[in-house]
């Protein structure tokens, strides 16, 4: 197992300790460094080269291997899990269904074990996409049908999740936008990047999702955590938009060339079948958090003030 800057044990401090997984991945990352205010963090990361200045223990573990990843658990006996690691590709996860179960389900199974063992509240970060895009907006009460490989991993590793402690909360957050970039990216950075760059982007005009700022979900997951929320949430953007709709508000906030936007319709363009619209209720979140649902603009502004 390899720990860096594992120094917690000498210096007497007691904080509440965070177990973040996928801490290399985009969202993991923007909640290990928020949760650093408050909390003793450590960092999961599988393969990626990592930046040693951070604050945080970061500890090299791929979450398929159950014995390093048992010792995690009892050397640490985190509070909290955060579980964000997963493939996420939803391609690569249809053409790789085995792997995908691995990662996605089973090792999430072994997580959901291991947090009961060790006593720790688990949060789960799942998906929008384990509905079927049929009957939109969605609830925390909607039954989930996942029409890919992807979406059924995460379904799977919901059920196992919740089923292990009733004190455990599966998140479901919608596709993530952001201007901060350490590990991970998303559609709003690389269309920014192709754009300056002078490339065309395809934009999908006809499948709608409700897009959430990184900022604000990292800030709603920590504060989920510490109001002890269980059970299902949806944390999503008030706005439920089409690719092409969203490329249009960002271009125009930010002043880029949308001319180089190329409206295109999702189907048959992809590998995985896609949900045509998974906007997501936020009804329920809104009434617990301090901040809620933002709307595009004003998720705009918390990401590039
Ligand atoms: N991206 C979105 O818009 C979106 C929307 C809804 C839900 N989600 C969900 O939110 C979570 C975070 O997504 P993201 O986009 O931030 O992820 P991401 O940038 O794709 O990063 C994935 C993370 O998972 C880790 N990982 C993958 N396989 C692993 C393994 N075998 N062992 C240990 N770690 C492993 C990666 O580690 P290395 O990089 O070190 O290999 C990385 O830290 C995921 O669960 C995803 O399903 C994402």
């Amino acid at each position: 197992m390899d720990f860096q800057n594992l120094n917690y044990k000498s210096d007497g401090n007691m904080r509440t300790r965070i177990l973040v997984t996928g801490a290399s991945g985009y969202l993991g990352y923007v909640i290990c460094v928020k949760a650093l205010k408050k909390y003793e963090v450590f960092a999961l990361y599988n393969g990626s080269i990592i930046r040693s200045k951070d604050q945080f223990h970061w500890i090299k573990c791929n979450i398929t291997d159950f014995s390093t990843l048992s010792k995690v658990f009892y050397e640490i006996k985190p509070n909290y899990v955060i579980h964000c690691a997963a493939i996420s590709n939803v391609d690569f996860c249809e053409i790789n269904p085995e792997t995908a179960y691995q990662v996605n389900s089973l090792a999430s199974k072994k997580i959901a074990l291991l947090s009961k063992e060790v006593q720790a509240k688990c949060i789960y970060v799942s998906t929008d996409i384990v509905f079927d895009g049929e009957t939109p907006p969605y609830s925390e009460s909607d039954k989930p049908v996942p029409i890919q490989v992807y979406g059924k991993t995460k379904l799977e590793a919901e059920k196992y999740i919740l089923d292990h402690h009733s004190d455990n909360l599966v998140i479901r957050p919608s596709v993530f936008y952001g201007a901060e970039h350490f590990y991970g990216t998303n559609f709003a950075l690389q269309m920014i990047s192709m754009l300056q760059n002078g490339k065309r982007v395809p934009v999908f005009i006809d499948q709608f999702r409700s897009p959430v700022s990184i900022q604000w979900l990292a800030n709603s997951v920590i504060e989920v955590l510490e109001l002890n929320v269980t059970g299902i949430l949806h944390l999503a953007g008030r706005e439920s938009v089409s690719r092409a709709d969203f490329a249009e508000k960002l271009t125009s906030y930010l002043n880029l060339n949308s001319t180089l936007l190329e409206k295109v319709s999702y189907r048959n363009q992809l590998v995985a079948k896609r949900p045509r619209n998974v906007t997501l209720s936020v009804e329920k979140a809104d009434k617990i958090l301090s901040n809620p649902s933002l709307t595009l603009e004003e998720g705009f502004q918390l990401e590039w003030y």
